[in-house]
């Protein structure tokens, strides 16, 4: 049996075979997505049905370390989430109660192929008639208290939609602050939670959300990808006992310094109101027939802004 509150720097399938069956609140993956992604140990290029073949032998050791009425959340892109869907829900039972989208702006720019936007975020159960959804955790204000003061509206707020916005402040036409949608900004290069050591860092308010909706404190909740090691750091913060593996020595070693530096009971990192609390990318410089000019706020016009910014991104 694997101790808790720990990071093991190992195989996840094997580290997933030691886990005691049935004893795991939450598990969230987010598994590399075979897209060539580089990572310094991991291939992320393998043969269709190698991945689909070892995604079946982790899946199976997640499914059997949690809990009758636990919860599995799914990180994982395009090109593979039809076929992982299928595997969890059709091949090892689990049942999908939400099928997120995490959407981002500054998507990596492709050719000839429409930019990379978005994550797909599955929400999965064991038992679908008992399982831990906390509404009072998660809730936010609707647009029927904030726009139209109506008192029928319940003013504690509302569940999040199924589509996370990350950015608004850069599509101030589409996504008004007082929609009720999900904003969660991406973990960009200037924001002072980035560890900066690692491409795939999940941001510790979009982590939050999933922990605080399908765990109680005091719960297990684990990571069989730990990467930068944002799922454990977060869970420890929110007061929750948290296991993780990583493949790689050098990640594992910096994410076990991550572990040490947080406190338990330590606010996330990021806003948890993202649409008013950074400054619009027009707000910095951007790209006009060439020239990198500097444009305020009163300047803004977002049809001319957001497709002369979006080619010079791509991380
Ligand atoms: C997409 S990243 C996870 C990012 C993470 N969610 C974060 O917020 O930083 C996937 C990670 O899985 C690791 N990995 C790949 N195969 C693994 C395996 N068999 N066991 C454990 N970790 C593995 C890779 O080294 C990589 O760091």
């Amino acid at each position: 049996m694997l101790d808790l509150n720990q990071l093991y720097q190992r195989d996840c399938i094997e580290g997933l075979s030691e886990i005691a069956e049935g004893s795991i609140d939450l598990v969230f993956a987010d598994p590399p997505f075979n897209i060539g992604y580089k990572y310094d140990v991991y291939e992320d290029k393998r043969a269709a049905e190698d991945y689909l073949a070892w995604t079946r032998q982790w899946g199976a050791g997640v499914v059997r370390a949690l809990k009758p009425d636990g919860t599995f959340w799914l990180a994982i892109g395009d090109d593979f989430a039809a076929e992982l869907k299928l595997i969890f829900q059709r091949e090892l039972g689990l049942t999908c109660r939400s099928w997120v989208l995490w959407y981002y702006t500054f998507g990596v720019q492709c050719k000839f192929k429409f930019a990379r936007s978005h994550t797909h975020l599955f929400h999965f159960v064991k038992n679908p008639e008992q399982f831990t959804f906390n509404i009072p955790q998660i809730r936010v204000p609707s647009a029927r208290t904030l726009v139209y003061a109506d008192r029928r509206a319940n003013p504690e707020g509302r569940l999040p939609d199924d589509t996370w916005i990350l950015r608004p402040q850069d599509i101030p036409d589409s996504f008004q602050p007082n929609e009720d949608i999900w904003y969660v900004p991406r973990v960009c290069g200037t924001f002072k939670e980035r560890a900066g050591w690692h491409g795939c860092q999940m941001p510790e308010q979009l982590l939050g959300r999933v922990i605080k909706a399908s765990s109680n404190e005091g719960e297990i909740v684990m990571d069989p990808f730990g990467g930068s090691g944002s799922t454990l750091v977060t869970a420890k913060k929110l007061g929750r006992k948290y296991i993780g593996f990583e493949l790689s020595p050098e990640y594992a070693a910096r994410i076990q310094a991550r572990l040490e530096e947080t406190r338990v009971g330590e606010p996330l990192s990021g806003s948890d109101l993202p649409a008013t609390s950074a400054p619009t990318t027009a707000n910095g410089k951007i790209r006009i027939n060439g020239k990198r000019v500097k444009v305020k706020a009163a300047e803004q016009q977002p049809s001319l802004l957001i497709p002369a910014i979006l080619p010079e991104t791509g991380t």
